[in-house]
């Protein structure tokens, strides 16, 4: 449950940023990268795959990897937390989703304000130029990283941020706008290990944002927020969003002076 007074905070915001991270898709089936359990790192060691050096030395096994991910992104489906971030947006005056996640859950689920940090898995872009490549070019293509489009030498990749690579300026700017300019912060589902990403939150709080974490285990964040709360996300932030609602009720319909 959120505490009385950032209950009130939230009802009050004009604007809200939620962060989330891998834990946010994992109720939905996508593995973190982190849980040792049944985290990505688990069965494959990301940082030997999703580096640009990987895919110098075989485009063809770092597309495969990728094209595995996508197959289970694809039957992935939002649960009742991204539902209830689409209804947040319906709640206060403006919303902002600012994602680590590359698998698009929160547009699915029909969040309209969303930054993506890292990418998108379903785009494809040439390795050598940047530039976007269309599902019909690849459409075609078998086993192995598809020629791209562009250059002859050149093959398609995955359209999202590799270790050792710079986010795409455009988000990290829009992200960190939306830092700078909310009330209210969640950080939802991540380590906050990974930078930029990470100092989002501070950024918010810096600026005068109440700040909240959901995630069932402590962060490097947890000292910071103002409040923790252990547990997944589906249901902590369907919670929130039904605190919110009476919140407003009550306050629509309270006794007036
Ligand atoms: P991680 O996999 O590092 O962390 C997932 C976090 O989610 C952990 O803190 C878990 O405790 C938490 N968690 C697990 N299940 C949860 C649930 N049901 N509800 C809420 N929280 C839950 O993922 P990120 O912190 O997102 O970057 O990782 C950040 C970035 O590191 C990724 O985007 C990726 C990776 O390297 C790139 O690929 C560039």
């Amino acid at each position: 449950m959120l505490a009385d007074y950032l209950l009130k905070r939230l009802g009050e915001a004009r604007h809200v940023m939620v962060l989330t991270g891998a834990g946010m898709s994992a109720e939905s089936g996508i593995p973190t990268f982190r849980d040792t359990e049944k985290g990505m790192c688990a069965e494959f060691r990301a940082e030997d795959l999703a580096t640009p050096e990987a895919f110098q030395t075989n485009p063809a096994r770092v597309w495969r990897w990728y094209e595995e991910r996508r197959a289970k992104i694809r039957s992935a489906r939002p649960h009742a937390g991204h539902q209830a971030l689409v209804v947040l947006e319906s709640l206060v005056p403006e919303l902002s989703v600012i994602t680590q996640n590359v698998d698009g859950l929160h547009q699915l689920a029909g969040s309209r304000n969303v930054t993506e940090l890292h990418g998108n898995i379903m785009r494809s872009k040439c390795h050598i130029t940047g530039r976007s490549i269309s599902a019909d070019w690849l459409a075609g293509s078998s086993q192995g990283a598809p020629q791209s489009p562009y250059v002859s030498h050149g093959f398609a990749r995955p359209d999202v941020v590799w270790f050792g690579e710079m986010l795409p300026r455009e988000a990290l700017q829009q992200a960190m706008d939306a830092a700078v300019h909310c009330d209210f912060c969640i950080s939802a589902g991540t380590t906050s290990l990974v930078q930029p990403a990470a100092s989002l939150p501070l950024m918010a709080q810096e600026h005068g944002a109440s700040l909240i974490e959901i995630n069932p285990l402590e962060t490097p964040l947890s000292p910071h927020a103002d409040q923790c709360l252990r547990g997944a996300a589906s249901e902590i932030l369907r919670t929130i969003v039904g605190q919110l609602e009476s919140w407003k009720r009550d306050a629509d319909h309270g006794p007036q002076l």
